[in-house]
């Protein structure tokens, strides 16, 4: 079987690694020199292609498993880079099955509802027009090929080298508690599990919301990491002072509530996570010492 991770950075490197111990030959396309030289250690073959700019001449597409993790660029409402990869698969040949990693982004503000995958995508903010686009094309592209998909629509990632220690440490402020959106996480090895059980036993054309199931705020998340971490809490502000305090990324964040439904994930897909709540992802970080969090 031909394995194929398009971009292949912090999550394909685990995804590839996992593949290869498996004896799996496999593949990982990035854009630079410096993540290139990452994959070979993990039993990665590296791939440079700058989707949508290079042409791809030696992606060998035809009847591949494509894992398509690769974000679409940072300005537009549209995502080239998914277009530039669905040609790809045209001219190299069809893949068997894509597993697509895109964003909850795509429901757009729910008022703080919960969510599942029934739910008509409205996407508002650019960043998820992107990825509605992306879905869109790849929707086309099953349809018109015959080629298997499954979407996955994950919440924020987070890990124990990937916590914003930092943005606490720097004392930046964050939205009063009892102000701040709902927002939802998956813990970054139980995404790996994820896109295995994905490639290897959705069926084809679904969609699943990749989280917890445990939604909570950004502030939430924030406080319970600094606590865990023995670090002074950031400093709340009022929604209304935030525009002119928070970075215009975290401010369009804060625009959409919403709550994560993870019942299709786990019933029907099968998939047991290693950290249902943040409280088991933060133990596995500071161990036991590490507060309820
Ligand atoms: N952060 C979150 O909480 C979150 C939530 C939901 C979904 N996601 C999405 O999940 C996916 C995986 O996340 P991640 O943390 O593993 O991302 P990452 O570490 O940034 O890796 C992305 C990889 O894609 C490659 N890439 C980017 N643009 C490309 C292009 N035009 N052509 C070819 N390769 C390209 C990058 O190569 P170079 O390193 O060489 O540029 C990099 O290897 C991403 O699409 C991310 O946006 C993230």
């Amino acid at each position: 079987m031909r394995l194929i991770i398009i971009g292949c950075g912090y999550i394909g490197r685990q995804l590839g690694a996992r593949l290869a111990s498996r004896g799996e030959p496999v593949i990982g396309v990035v854009r630079s020199e410096a993540s290139a030289v990452l994959l070979a250690p993990l039993g990665i073959q590296a791939r440079r292609v700058d989707l949508p700019t290079d042409v791809p001449d030696a992606l060998e597409t035809a009847g591949a498993d494509v894992f398509h993790l690769a974000p679409p660029p940072a300005e537009g409402s549209t995502d080239p880079v998914t277009a530039r990869l669905v040609e790809t698969f045209g001219e190299h040949g069809q893949p068997r099955r894509v597993v697509y990693v895109g964003t909850t982004g795509v429901y757009g503000d729910c008022a703080g509802a919960w969510v599942d995958e029934s739910r008509a995508p409205e996407p508002v903010a650019e960043r998820s027009l992107r990825r509605w686009d992306a879905e869109e094309r790849l929707r086309t592209w099953s349809r018109e090929t015959g080629g298997e998909l499954v979407i996955l629509r994950v919440a924020g990632i987070y890990a124990c080298d990937r916590l914003p220690l930092a943005r606490i440490r720097s004392g930046q402020p964050v939205v009063s508690l009892d102000e701040a959106p709902w927002s939802n996480r998956i813990h970054a090895e139980d995404l790996v599990e994820v896109c295995l059980a994905a490639m290897g036993r959705a069926p084809s054309g679904s969609v699943y919301n990749v989280c917890d199931g445990h939604p909570s705020t950004m502030t939430d998340y924030f406080l319970r990491i600094a606590e865990a971490a023995g670090l002074a809490p950031p400093p709340q502000i009022p929604l209304a002072r935030a525009p002119g305090q928070v970075s215009a990324g975290m401010l369009s964040y804060l625009r959409e509530s919403r709550r994560l439904s993870n019942r299709k994930l786990i019933d029907e897909l099968g998939v047991q996570l290693r950290y249902p709540t943040l409280a088991d992802g933060l133990r596995g970080c500071f161990g036991d010492d590490s507060r309820q969090a």
